[in-house]
C-alpha cells in the first residue's frame, strides 16, 4: 500500500511527552509533544519541532527553560487534557490535575508521576516559515526510581512510557515492548574509530 507523503507519521512511532513551562508571567503550561528526540548519543542536546502558535513555544522564548516529562500510560487521561487548545492565562496543571515536582535547575516544575524528567535550556531555535525548531540542552535528567532497574537502566516494561503512531482518524497511543534483543554500543563501533563525530 502506498501511503501519501505527509503520512509518514503513520509508519513512524514517535514518543508522547509532557512539556511543561513557564510564562513570564509566572503561568505554569503543560503540553503533550511527539516530535522529540535526543540528538544524536551520547550528546545532551536535544531538539523539538513546534507550530509557531503555541504556548510553550512562547514560553521557551521568554525564558529560555523547559522540562520534558515522560508520562506513564497510567497517566492517559491527564495526558489527553494537556492536548486541549487552552488560552495563554490558563494553569494547564490545575485544569489537568496534575501535580507540579519542584525542578532542580530550571524554573518550570515538572510533573509528579512521570517516568523521567529533563530539565532543559534553551540553545538555539531554527525559525522557519510554519514552524521552528527548538534545541535544548538537557541540564539535569533523573528517572523515577520506581522505574530504575538496579543497574541504572529504565524498567521499560513495568514503566509503559507512552508512545503515538498516526492514523487516519487520529492519533494512537501506545507504549513499547522489549523484545529482550540488545546491541551493545561496542557492537556498534566495532571496525570503527570511537570518534563521537562518526
Ligand atoms: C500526541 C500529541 C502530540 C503532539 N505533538 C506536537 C508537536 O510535536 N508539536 C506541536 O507543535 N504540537 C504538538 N501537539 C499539539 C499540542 O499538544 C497542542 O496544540 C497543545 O494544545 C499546545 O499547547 P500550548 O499552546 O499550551 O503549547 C501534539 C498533540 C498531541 C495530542
Amino acid at each position: 500500500m502506498q501511503l501519501s507523503p505527509h503520512k509518514r507519521g503513520n509508519v513512524l512511532p514517535l514518543p508522547v511527552v509532557l512539556i511543561s513551562t513557564i510564562s513570564k508571567a509566572g503561568i505554569h503550561n503543560v503540553a503533550q509533544w511527539g516530535n522529540i528526540t535526543p540528538i544524536l548519543r551520547p550528546l545532551d542536546e536535544i531538539v523539538l519541532a513546534t507550530w509557531l502558535r503555541r504556548d510553550t513555544l512562547d514560553n521557551i522564548r521568554e525564558t529560555g527553560e523547559f522540562v520534558v516529562n515522560v508520562p506513564p500510560a497510567a497517566m492517559i487521561e491527564e495526558v489527553m487534557i494537556c492536548a486541549r487548545n487552552f488560552l495563554p492565562e490558563v494553569d494547564e496543571f490545575e485544569e489537568a490535575g496534575l501535580i507540579p515536582r519542584p525542578s532542580t535547575a530550571v524554573a518550570p516544575p515538572g510533573i509528579e508521576g512521570a517516568v523521567a524528567w529533563m530539565e532543559c535550556r534553551l540553545v538555539e531555535e531554527i525559525t522557519r516559515e510554519k514552524y521552528a525548531l527548538v534545541i535544548g540542552t538537557v541540564v539535569h535528567l533523573e528517572v523515577d526510581d520506581r522505574h530504575a532497574t538496579a543497574g541504572g537502566d529504565v524498567d521499560f516494561d513495568a514503566a509503559r512510557p507512552l508512545c503515538m503512531v498516526c492514523g487516519n482518524d487520529g492519533i494512537r497511543f501506545a507504549y513499547p515492548t522489549d523484545t529482550g534483543r540488545c546491541a551493545l554500543y561496542s557492537e556498534m563501533l566495532a571496525g570503527k574509530s570511537t570518534s563521537m563525530n562518526e
